[in-house]
């Protein structure tokens, strides 16, 4: 199905069962442990074998020496897969860093062996007999000594062209000759995933056939990268992975569990699983890059934005890519000259790649924080002051309109909710006992993507409807908004389908990432639906095109049959994709929110404790607002974690995350967490999809670190400018 025309009405309309807040489907399984992740799944393929991967131990240089003679005599060993045993394994290009092969070392914990043994301790004890030897040559990992790197290009998430700076207007000349300027510089760290799930794969081949049993966000790419990376056909790969504990982008790409499993599974001779271990996850697989960011405002004593510049600094492995930074300047405020660019320092870190709302997560970190000091320095509410500064066209191509922007609105809501009114401006003026308390706001952003999605949907005898599409769930309830998709186009009840996803074997969908999973496989979905309800009511001799399909049956002319029966001649099958038009050129499809955070810092020690939390999110259709809120609940919980604690700490002189495991890599915990309210404006969007949805899951961490952060500035006077915002910084 081609989408091409703004949606009119269809079945999806009725609301019958989408747009409700139905219980997750797949939330039995999960709470009684029989959804199993990867690692275990014992009983997809017999006699499996673990495998245990040793990283690097330096962050730049050669692997001059792997014995393995030792650890292959171990007690219980049946192989040892060295990466000297062969040249660099061909890159995919949603690569950067050589996953394995070759003695070259581009960062710590690049993967360098496997060890495969009967048990997980043999093959981990035998790992410490492989005495690697390095010879180690100087790296870059300071991003703060490279300011001067090169300008690049890709600001506009279109993939990078060349270098290049992005000027509408005269920045320069009106910075100048602006009335009130901000110029300032504000840093993020290197973030981790660091999701519950491991990485981990089950390899089992079969002649030159392989399946893996995997955890991954994106099957399609995940078949067609690994076949690259091991030299195979795809069509000889199958990848399975239904479960997913987690993933916010780290899960987007293939890593060395999948690669070292498979690669032992063909030295052992029988199937192997691997599990990446915690410490080696942080600096073996990818992370959110640190950036620098300088922010120039300027803007006449009326408080209208006249002047913006947003230019930002980070870094990646060579051939690696700029952490998009910039994207949501190009499009929040109004503002008739501006000045968008992006550097990019070569690194020998691990691969920077991307981690929940890359670019807007970070970006609106500064952004949001510098829109706060301007509308101090203007002395206006910064409610106001944003929404004095909204846009409803594309800042960059006057007359592109916003398929729809609701801004103004989730920070109107937003505030009478909040009781911002109560908000004392000038901060540190409000005392609780030995806590000072402040309010912050932020404006939240991200875009909404299209991606193809495929999907195929079987009716049978039982009136049963089974729905299958390699589409993810990595814990956003992707089973459910699915079945109460097929559940609603199909007039049934949610207890008459079944939902199968995450198998390279069914019809590749866009998968879950950039928060396009939502909308995209559904609209797949739709699209089969369509499909099937054609060749139901042809097989019960009813006009399709007037048929209606409700209670179960499908009605047409006066005549009405139950679904079950026009399947009792065999299965029927509804099998298609959702493809997007020139739409999403016609409009800028964007997502909204406002976020509004009420902090509380200890006076004498500089603890932080949140105390309320609220969103108002604007993000098209809610297709189950218990799961959408789940989304953005989760996604505030990393806003916090984002502005108050998380932190890779980088050893300068050695190249490596420090704390990598989660007693060192600090995220909140429910005690952090206070009370969050999370409010949808009612929307429906029609050029979106034929769902008219949208994604909320990376809208919901947009702008929550800037809201703390700046509530807590409102709390103390005192302005941190480096995230995270820990208690040192502003003693
Ligand atoms: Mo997202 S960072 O595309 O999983």
């Amino acid at each position: 199905m081609k989408f091409d025309a703004p949606a009119g009405a269809n079945p999806i309309d009725k609301l019958r069962v989408v747009g409700r807040p139905t219980d997750r489907i797949d939330g039995p399984r999960k709470t009684t442990g029989t959804a199993p992740y990867a690692y275990e799944r014992h009983d997809v393929v017999p006699n499996q074998a673990y495998g245990y991967v040793v990283g690097a131990g330096i962050a730049k240089g050669r692997l001059t020496r792997l014995d393995v003679s030792a650890a292959k005599s171990a007690p219980g060993v049946l192989a040892v897969v060295s990466t000297l045993d062969m040249d660099r394994l061909p890159l995919s290009k949603m690569n950067t860093a050589s996953l394995f092969g070759g003695a070259e070392i581009q960062h710590y914990h690049q993967a360098i062996a496997l060890v495969v043994a009967e048990t997980f301790e043999q093959a981990r004890g035998a790992a410490f007999l492989l005495h690697p030897e390095y010879q180690a040559t100087p790296g870059r990992f300071d991003l703060q000594a490279h300011e001067d790197a090169p300008l690049v290009g890709g600001s506009s998430g279109e993939g990078s062209g060349g270098p290049k700076l992005d000027r509408v207007g005269d920045f320069d000349m009106a910075f100048a000759q602006a009335s009130v300027k901000l110029d300032q510089r504000y840093t993020t760290p290197d973030e981790s995933h660091a999701m519950m799930e491991p990485h981990a794969t089950i390899a089992a081949w079969d002649g030159d056939r392989l399946t893996i049993w995997t955890s991954n966000q994106m099957i399609a790419w995940n078949k067609r990268d690994l076949a690259k990376t091991l030299g195979m056909s795809p069509d000889k790969l199958r990848v399975d992975s239904p479960f997913i504990g987690g993933g916010f982008g780290g899960k987007l790409f293939v890593r060395a569990d999948s690669v070292l499993a498979a690669l032992g599974a063909r030295a052992a001779g029988r199937p192997v699983k691997v599990a990446l271990t915690r410490p080696l996850i942080f600096n073996n697989t990818t992370h959110r890059p640190a950036t620098m960011q300088r922010i120039r405002l300027g803007a006449g004593r009326d408080g209208r934005l006249v002047a913006i510049a947003h230019e930002s600094l980070s870094g990646d492995l060579p051939d690696g890519k700029p952490e998009t930074a910039v994207a949501q300047t190009k499009l929040l405020y109004a503002g008739a000259n501006r000045l968008i660019s992006m550097r990019l320092a070569t690194l020998d870190l691990p691969e920077g790649n991307a981690m929940r709302a890359p670019g807007e997560a970070p970006g609106l970190m500064a952004l949001e924080m510098a829109m706060d000091e301007m509308a101090e320095a203007l002395d206006m509410d910064p409610v106001r002051f944003r929404i004095l500064n909204d846009t409803q066209t594309d800042p960059e191509k006057p007359g592109r309109p916003f398929s729809q922007r609701q801004l103004v609105e989730c920070l109107r809501t937003g505030a009478a909710r909040f009781g911002w009114d109560r908000r004392k401006p000038r901060p540190g003026t409000v005392r609780d006992g030995r806590w000072l308390v402040g309010m912050g706001v932020s404006a939240g952003f991200r875009n909404n993507l299209l991606q193809p999605s495929g999907a195929r949907v079987r009716l049978d005898k039982r009136g049963t409807v089974t729905v299958e599409t390699d589409m993810t769930d990595i814990g956003t309830g992707s089973y459910t908004i699915i079945a109460q998709t097929a559940a609603e186009m199909m007039g049934v009840e949610l207890d008459q389908v079944v939902v199968r996803l995450g198998d390279s074997d069914f019809p590749a969908s866009a998968g879950s990432g950039g928060q396009w999973g939502a909308n995209n496989s559904t609209s797949g979905v739709y699209a089969a639906c369509v499909k099937l309800r054609d060749a139901v009511a042809r097989a019960g001799g009813l006009d399709p095109d007037r048929a209606e399909f409700s209670g179960g049956r499908v009605a047409a002319g006066g005549r009405s049959i139950r679904l079950a029966d026009a399947a009792l001649h065999g299965d029927l099958v509804g099998d298609d994709r959702i493809e997007y038009g020139s739409l999403a050129k016609q409009y800028q499809q964007s997502t909204f929110a406002a976020h509004f955070v009420e902090a509380a810092v200890d006076g004498f020690t500089g603890e932080v404790r949140l105390r309320r939390m609220l969103a108002v999110c604007a993000a098209g259709r809610i297709l189950n607002p218990k799961t959408a809120r789940s989304q953005v609940i989760g996604a505030m919980t990393m806003g916090a974690g984002g502005a108050l604690m998380e932190e890779l700490a980088v050893d300068k002189r050695r190249g490596f995350f420090v704390n990598h495991d989660l007693a060192g890599y600090e995220v909140p915990v429910h005690a952090d967490i206070p009370h969050q309210d999370v409010v949808f404006l009612p929307e429906a969007d029609p050029v979106s999809s034929p769902m008219k949805a949208k994604g909320v899951g990376e809208l919901g961490l947009c702008g929550v670190a800037a809201a703390i952060a700046n509530a807590v500035y409102n709390a103390t006077g005192v302005r941190v400018r480096d995230y995270p915002v820990t208690l040192d910084k502003h003693l």
